[in-house]
């Protein structure tokens, strides 16, 4: 005889919230846009099993109005104040080195954990941070300071194998991108630059964003996190955009490809070879496609090529990230620390041998140029004439050799060469 199974009603799971106190440092642009979005996202964050209450906000000056200030329960000058209220997580969106980082240790110190945007931070003691933070059984998390809205960074921290990476190329900087892709429309750089401050993708002072600092800054804590090698910034070649014209991504456009602000190293055996600037990239590397302010990466990874591509700023995307930083941490049952890996000191080499986009200015045929730099050592692959300049795309060469064939023909012949690497859309390396 068949027993009659009565359905059960289901079993409802009512989990009890926590509740998360959270220290802002900082109420510029990104703080104010993460307490208003923490304060709206209330119902969902109840959902997450998380009541979330930024409590204090800690800034330089208190007298000016802000309008985020509702979202939070104090607004304070004063340090002392901001570090005498019990946090469970505290959230860093001040910039620059000092004091964010002196409030980061201070945290992590008192256990604390710590989520941050600040890439200048992370690129110059991310390694002492981290390794205070393991020592206080604590957490770290620095998703929202490279390509703030693609998540990729957590992703790979929670699966050690898959982050074997071998090597990256990425287009790390929106403003230098967005600049770049009007400049292919033959916007002059000036204009493009007003533009896209305009628009509020970039800052007043685009400085470190069109000289690559911003970009090698990010690709140092990349460095960091895949390769477990430390590096200064200041010790990557850096190359400006500001070297490029409108010319120059039509010539790129003729000879198949286009130039993009590239931030590339690959390593092996604690050796490295990276830079910074702008690269050409033929039309098929997957890089090519990303215009705009937009963000991409490129992973040689363990498990093949992986590419991510999304929005790398802006204060509502950098916000959404550090919630969820928050959020995870909230939910997690045992406490993420970072990496034991001892990161260790080196000196990034350029990379050694490249393929090269060359710009020669100066009325010559594509027939004498080739014939100039083939007496240098220099093999073209692809020429074309724009106005009153020649184009090159040569063969791989190292840089030594190419630098040796610009000097020695400005010197003959008074005619200056840019230099910009190529990279090909089947490799990481040039
Ligand atoms: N903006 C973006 O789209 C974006 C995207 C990703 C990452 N990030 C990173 O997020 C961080 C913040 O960027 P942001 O654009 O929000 O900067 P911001 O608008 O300049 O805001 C900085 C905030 O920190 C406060 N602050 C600065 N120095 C201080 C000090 N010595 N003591 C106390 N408070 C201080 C400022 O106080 P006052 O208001 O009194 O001046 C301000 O509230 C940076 O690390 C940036 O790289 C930004």
């Amino acid at each position: 005889m068949l027993a009659v199974v009565e359905a059960l009603p289901p079993l409802e799971v009512t989990p009890c919230p926590v509740t998360v106190r959270i220290g802002l440092l900082g109420l510029g642009n990104v703080g104010s846009a993460f307490a208003r979005l923490a304060r709206g996202a209330r119902d969902s964050l109840r959902e997450c099993g998380v009541v979330a209450r930024t409590t204090a906000a800690l800034v330089r000056s208190s007298e000016r109005h802000r309008p985020a200030a509702d979202a939070v329960d104090i607004v304070t000058a004063d340090p002392g104040l901001f570090f005498a209220q019990p946090f469970d997580v505290v959230v860093e969106v001040l910039g620059g080195v000092e004091p964010a980082y002196s409030f980061v240790r201070r945290a992590l110190d008192g256990r604390v954990p710590v989520v941050t945007a600040n890439k200048s931070l992370i690129a110059a003691h991310g390694e002492a941070l981290s390794v205070l933070a393991r020592q206080r059984h604590t957490a770290l998390r620095y998703e929202a300071s490279c390509i703030a809205g693609v998540p990729f960074l957590g992703t790979f921290e929670r699966r050690p194998f898959a982050s074997r990476v071998r090597g990256l190329t990425a287009v790390l900087n929106g403003t230098s991108n967005a600049i770049l892709t009007a400049m292919s429309d033959g916007i002059p750089f000036e204009t493009a630059l007003g533009n896209t401050q305009r628009r509020g993708l970039a800052e007043p002072d685009s400085t470190s964003d069109v000289s690559g600092r911003d970009a090698a800054e990010k690709l140092t804590l990349l460095i960091r996190r895949f390769a477990q090698l430390l590096i200064d910034p200041g010790d990557l070649y850096t190359e400006a955009i500001t070297v490029l014209d409108p010319l120059d991504l039509r010539a790129a456009r003729s000879l198949g490809g286009t130039l993009k602000p590239v931030a590339q190293a690959s390593w092996s055996d604690g050796s490295l070879q990276a830079f910074v600037g702008p690269a050409y990239l033929p039309d098929r590397h997957p890089l090519a496609e990303v215009h705009g302010a937009t963000n991409g990466i490129l992973l040689d990874g363990a498990t093949g090529r992986q590419c991510y591509i999304g929005p790398g700023a802006g204060p509502d995307v950098t916000a959404i990230t550090l919630l969820d930083d928050v959020c995870e941490l909230a939910s997690e049952e045992r406490v993420r620390t970072p990496s034991a890996t001892v990161a260790r000191h080196v000196t990034p080499r350029r990379p050694a041998e490249a393929a090269w986009f060359l710009r020669l200015a100066g009325d010559r045929t594509i027939q004498e140029t080739s014939e100039l730099l083939g007496a240098y050592g220099v093999w073209c692959a692809r020429t074309v004439s724009v106005e009153r300049r020649v184009y090159a795309l040569t063969m791989a060469v190292s840089a030594e050799r190419v630098q040796a064939a610009a000097e020695a023909m400005h010197a003959a012949t008074g005619c200056r060469i840019l230099t910009i690497p190529a990279l090909s859309a089947e490799a990481f390396e040039c």
